[in-house]
């Protein structure tokens, strides 16, 4: 599998990047973060460029890193600024890859194209990581053992809700939905409305509704490549306005680690119960129940039967609620070909569906 480089790729939270050394696999580079002094997050190679040690096994040393094989110094911009050996000159050839790095909304952003392309305006927004009117839990990063697609397929498709996640996150089986899918350029919007719907365990278990109240369920997806999801979901009493409801929203990026494994980082957002700790306990249980005991399991087992063949050879057969993920696979298919190939990406047909 090829990877899109000209992309910037969520290393993580912005309190992950330490006084330490923090390893990172994306798109199958092996990157090192750590702060400087100064508390700027930097980001490089994480393999010496001498006996290809991992740089994460070395320590800081003030700003530089050094590696804990042979003792090599390297500085913030990669260059090799001490050699303990012979007569200490450091060979220009020996510097590590500096990849350009911004913090934005709580995020570390990574540039993995050539330094030369990275635009900042490129990465996605999310101001309501920003916004202190909401409670929040905390700054989840799950490593997952799955290619990061088939994780996106899950997220772009939440039909799945009422069947794998009946007990937690997903609505009563069988409730109808209004789904709407459009595309803006390379962003995916999906917007899934459930009306007239008892409410899902998770907004009962933390009292933000009653058992026997009939709400209406919004959950609308935005999605940038490679998988970065803004899903702005809540409850409403059934006929009300969404202004009124009580939103339970959340940021969920996926980036790929390799080609069969990627990084889940998620963070949720609510306007009730805002002072109660133990409904942002609730919230976390609730979520991570879900992600890793009901969708976690369930793509790996479509990964093992996939064995190795790629999606469209295996034809699958394609539901309306595929829209928006089968657009998503379009959307990376393009940004893989050569720029001058890319300029009919407006006018692709939407997929035909069945069923
Ligand atoms: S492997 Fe890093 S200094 Fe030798
Ligand atoms: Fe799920």
């Amino acid at each position: 599998m090829a990877f899109v480089r000209d992309l910037w790729y969520a290393a993580g939270w912005t309190q992950d990047v330490k006084r330490e050394l923090l390893p990172r696999t994306i798109i199958g580079d092996h990157i090192v973060l750590y702060r400087t002094e100064a508390g700027e997050a930097i980001a490089l190679s994480d393999t010496c460029p001498h006996r290809f040690a991992p740089m994460h096994l070395g320590k800081l040393n003030g700003d530089t890193i050094e590696c804990g094989y042979h003792g090599l110094r390297f500085d913030r911009g990669g260059a090799c600024v001490y050699n303990p050996h012979g007569n200490g000159a450091t060979p220009r050839a020996s510097h590590l890859r500096r990849y350009p790095l911004i913090e934005k909304n709580g995020l570390v952003w990574l540039w993995m194209g050539e330094e030369a392309a990275a635009d900042p305006a490129g990465i996605p927004d999310f101001p309501w990581l920003d916004d202190e009117t909401y409670a929040f839990t905390g700054s989840h990063t799950i490593p997952m053992a799955l290619p990061c697609d088939l994780i996106v397929d899950n997220l772009l498709d939440l039909s799945h809700a009422a069947y794998l996640h009946p007990g937690t996150l997903g609505p009563q089986q069988g409730t109808k939905d209004v789904t709407s899918v459009r595309k803006e350029g390379t962003r995916i919007f999906s917007d899934r409305l459930i009306p007239g719907a008892p409410p899902a365990f998770v907004f009962t278990a933390t009292g933000a509704a009653t058992p026997d109240e009939t709400v209406d369920y919004w959950a609308n997806m935005r999605w940038d490549p490679p998988g970065s999801f803004y899903m702005d979901a809540g409850i409403v009493t059934a006929g009300g306005q969404k202004e009124d409801g009580r939103i339970l929203s959340s940021v969920q990026i996926v980036i790929p680690a390799t080609e069969t494994s990627s990084y889940y980082h998620w963070k949720m957002f609510r306007n009730f119960a805002i002072d109660s700790a133990e409904v942002t306990a609730g919230i976390e249980a609730a979520v991570m129940q879900a992600f890793t005991t009901e969708d976690e399991p369930m793509i790996a087992a479509v990964h093992q039967r996939m064995a190795g063949r790629e999606f469209w050879s295996m034809k699958p057969l394609l539901l309306s609620s595929d829209s928006a993920a089968v657009q998503a696979r379009r959307v990376m298919a393009d940004l893989l070909k050569p720029r001058h190939e890319n300029e009919s990406m407006e006018a692709q047909p939407i997929v035909a569906v069945a069923g």
